[in-house]
């Protein structure tokens, strides 16, 4: 491939260039510093590769998503997520076999550690499920002392993690309304498991309806990677100074938890609320989030890759009429989302930034025909992004590449200055 010329100070250089599988070009930049002196200034990391990585395909122009390259059209709403969570950790689809072992382990590892379930004594009331999420994964590690460091158990931790993240989600919501905790069956689904310990009594056997599985299922599917977005980057760098897996994963939680990230799904459906409390005026809040002098924003819209359809939110546009005609809701927030989208849509503001509906604009409005409370939607996000963030800890680690992540800055404080004789000391 030809090599990028770059001309500084009347000055030549040099880089080399090379594509990716989908022909995407990348200047290689590394020698950059020592050959001319100077860096790059790239703030949010809109042009910079931090890595070559085989797990997510995006192309935002065409709306593309592809896990290991499949798209996400054929695999939402066609396997069960515990197999999406397979292909995505190890690269491809189970053998039949394989995937029901797979979901199995998946089951015998869900139990958190009967000593830190009296954790979820001792949050407060007011805590955020995100947080109590955060706090319990990052515990984990200290749970299990002797092997969290030890990567040849690599497929332990990840059972663990996978396993144990819907059970800490759903403990957390069971704590919050003074219910029994209700432990997982191997003959369940991932999915209808979650449902289960929800919702369930132990008082009575507790049928998952199969619509509410099937949909559950989709969703997680529809949130497992994005590529390098900001939770996932977030695990990279931590796993990049050599923590472990634990550690690694609850800095990611952490990082989705904010509302321009994993946390917009719940700000969308307070957003949608507001909107129907104030007769339902859309066209009023599409000028409020065109207001320079107004922080608010369409929440739900926009993406730093996607600049003309988000694929995730075309399914789920869809899926959301057809779980709620089936399930026989009608939900006027529903009705508020449509003429939301359909009047920024076609707004000038919004078509000149291609600013369009992204995942997080019709999820909310499924999880909660699924009857999940709005305050657990970003949870319900971090149970279906966990197996993109082992995918991606696993290649990092195994990439020949892996330096510890480290940027440089452009310094613009003062320059150096030396204090006048004060008694401060
Ligand atoms: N409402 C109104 N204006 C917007 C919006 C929005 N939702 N999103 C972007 N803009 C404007 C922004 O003000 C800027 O305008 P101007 O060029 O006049 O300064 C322009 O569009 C470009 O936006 P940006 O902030 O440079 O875009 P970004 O790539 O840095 O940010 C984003 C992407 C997703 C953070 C942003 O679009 C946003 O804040 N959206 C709302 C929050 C949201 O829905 N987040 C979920 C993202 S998808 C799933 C996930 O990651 O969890």
């Amino acid at each position: 491939m030809e090599n990028a010329k770059l001309i500084l100070s009347g000055k030549e250089y040099e880089l080399p260039m090379f594509s990716g599988t989908e022909d995407e070009r990348a200047i290689d930049i590394r020698k950059l510093r020592d050959m001319t002196g100077a860096i790059t200034y790239d703030p949010g990391y809109g042009n910079t590769g931090s890595c070559r990585s085989a797990i997510t395909f995006i192309d935002g122009d065409k709306g593309i998503l592809r896990y290991r390259g499949y798209p996400i059209e054929e695999l939402a709403g066609s396997i069960r997520y515990s197999a999406a969570a397979y292909l995505m950790v190890y690269g491809r689809l189970p053998t039949e076999p394989e995937f029901l072992d797979w979901r199995k382990q998946l089951t015998l590892n869900s139990f958190v550690h009967a000593s830190q379930v009296n954790f979820f004594d001792n949050f407060s009331a007011l805590a955020h499920p995100m947080n109590i999420l955060g706090s319990m994964i990052s515990s984990m590690s200290a749970f299990y002392p002797h092997d969290a460091e030890d990567e040849s158990d690599i497929d332990l931790h990840i059972q663990r993690l996978i396993g144990q993240v819907k059970t800490i989600a759903a403990f957390s919501y069971r704590k919050s309304v003074g219910l029994p905790y209700i432990y997982p069956r191997t003959d369940h689904s991932y999915a209808a498991n979650f449902l289960r310990m929800m919702f369930a009594t132990p008082a009575e056997e507790y049928v998952v309806p199969k619509v509410m599985e099937n949909a559950l299922d989709m969703l997680l599917i529809l949130h497992m990677d994005h590529e390098q977005n900001c939770s996932t980057s977030t695990v990279r760098m931590v796993a990049s100074s050599m923590s472990n897996i634990y550690a690694s994963v609850s800095a990611g939680i952490n990082a989705l938890w904010g509302r321009l990230h994993g946390g917009a799904n719940e700000a969308v459906l307070n957003m949608l609320k507001t909107i129907a409390d104030d007769g339902g005026n859309v066209a009023k809040y599409v000028d409020l989030a065109k207001r320079k002098d107004n922080p608010f924003k369409l929440m739900g819209f926009g993406h730093r890759v996607y600049k003309n359809f988000d694929p995730r939110s075309k399914i789920l546009k869809t899926a959301v009429d057809d779980v709620l005609n089936e399930m026989g809701i009608h939900d006027p927030l529903l009705d508020v989302a449509k003429s939301l989208e359909e009047v920024a849509l076609k707004d000038d503001f919004f078509i000149a930034r291609k600013l369009y509906p992204n995942v997080d604009f019709y999820s909310g409005i499924l999880y909660r025909a699924l009857g999940i409370p709005t305050e657990m939607f970003t949870v319900l996000f971090a149970i279906g992004r966990m197996p993109g963030w082992i995918a991606h800890w696993l290649e990092m680690r195994a990439d020949p590449d892996l330096r510890i992540q480290r940027p440089r800055q452009i310094y613009i404080g003062e320059k150096m200055r030396h204090f006048e004789q004060m008694n401060l000391y």
